[in-house]
């Protein structure tokens, strides 16, 4: 018999710390108006020195696990999404994850793939739910992206802000509680638009290294910009068109919390209506892989999403990376 991937709990985590459009003026050459207006965030929280992002993820981990109502001795592969992982390159995150949140003797690995790094998981979990080799899967997306980010560059410390997200994906036999659809792409060509250019093999860390601030993220923000647009709104088309469901059909269309502008031209695009649209930019910033379970953890908190409902992820990141996916919740309404 067919078993399929079902997205059961959620879970999140977001440090208390705030980080606001006035205090980055006090730090860099910009206005709260120009933030808002450009990019619809008006704060993003900021984990204190001592947190890692395998702190973060834990702590998400732990509360999708009890929302799953599962044993955390049920999960057999745990999978973590990060581009700022606790150590570069061993440990991974994952397998401190895994010792932080009390399991032990279970497969643990990082996936590397920037904002899409949550939806790329997911696809991993399917895969991994659907041969039989696992049942119940816990994907974390964590980044503590302040450790990356360089806060005398006003073009990018404006976006960019910390938290964890997590899911458990279980094994069902129904396939109405299955993901419907799900993809992941990369265009490797694009790669200098978004990239951290060390420590790594290319540049090893050294004091020139630090000199040149090659440890900070760069990007090209306003090709950036054009290459999402096109992107997320050609996948979104496709996914749905595929699936022939209408974005009408659509009761959260999830985006990566990147910029306000990037999701309304995308929205807009598919014509989704307004309370369609899942929107935490302006509390969180741009989290990268922990962007979307974090989001789908705010509508679940806040009894917007209930069991069955139809979710629509589309993310797009680092690499370049994008991805999207249909999957309904199967987990227990608050
Ligand atoms: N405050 C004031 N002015 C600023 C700031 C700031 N914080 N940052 C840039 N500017 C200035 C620039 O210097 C430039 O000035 P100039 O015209 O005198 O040269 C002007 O504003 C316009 O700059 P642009 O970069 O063209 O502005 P844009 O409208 O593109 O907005 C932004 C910049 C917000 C970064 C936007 O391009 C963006 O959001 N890009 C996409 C980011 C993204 O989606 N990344 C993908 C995922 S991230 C990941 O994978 C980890």
């Amino acid at each position: 018999m067919a078993v399929y991937a079902s997205f059961r709990s959620i879970g999140a985590y977001a440090p208390e710390k705030i980080l606001s459009n006035s205090d980055l003026e006090k730090m860099v050459d910009t206005t709260d108006e120009w933030i808002v207006k450009r990019t619809g965030i008006k704060e993003r929280r900021i984990a204190e020195k001592h947190v890692s992002t395998s702190d973060m993820g834990a702590m998400a981990a732990k509360v999708a696990i009890e929302r799953s109502g599962l044993d955390k001795s049920d999960i057999d592969l745990i999978i973590c999404a990060t581009v700022t992982p606790d150590y570069f390159n061993m440990p991974s995150t994952a397998c401190v994850i895994s010792d932080k949140i009390g399991i032990s003797n279970v497969q643990a690995f990082d996936i590397s793939a920037a904002c899409s790094g949550f939806v790329y998981s997911l696809t991993i979990a399917k895969a991994f739910i659907e041969s039989g080799m696992k049942k119940n899967v816990l994907v974390v997306g964590a980044e503590k992206f302040s450790s990356i980010v360089d806060y005398t560059d006003r073009s990018t410390c404006i976006l960019f802000g910390d938290g964890a997200g997590a899911a458990v994906i279980s094994a069902t036999k129904d396939k109405s509680e299955g993901f419907v659809d799900i993809h992941a792409s990369a265009d490797g060509s694009y790669a200098d638009f978004l990239v951290t250019p060390a420590p790594g093999s290319v540049h090893p860390a050294n004091q020139k290294m630090l000199d040149e601030k090659l440890n900070f993220v760069q990007m090209k923000g306003n090709e950036t910009f054009k290459l999402a647009v096109k992107t997320l709104t050609k996948d979104v088309i496709d996914i749905l068109e595929t699936n022939n469901i209408k974005s009408e059909d659509i009761k959260h269309f999830i985006p990566h919390q990147a910029n306000y502008r990037i999701i309304k031209a995308v929205g807009d695009a598919l014509g989704m209506r307004e309370d369609q649209v899942v929107l935490t930019v302006q509390k969180y910033g741009n989290t990268s892989a922990a962007s979307i379970p974090m989001a789908i953890n705010d509508i679940y908190e806040s009894g917007r999403l209930k069991e069955g409902e139809l979710m629509l992820l589309d993310t797009f990141g680092g690499g370049l990376t994008w991805a999207s996916a249909l999957i309904p919740f199967a987990g227990k309404t608050k």
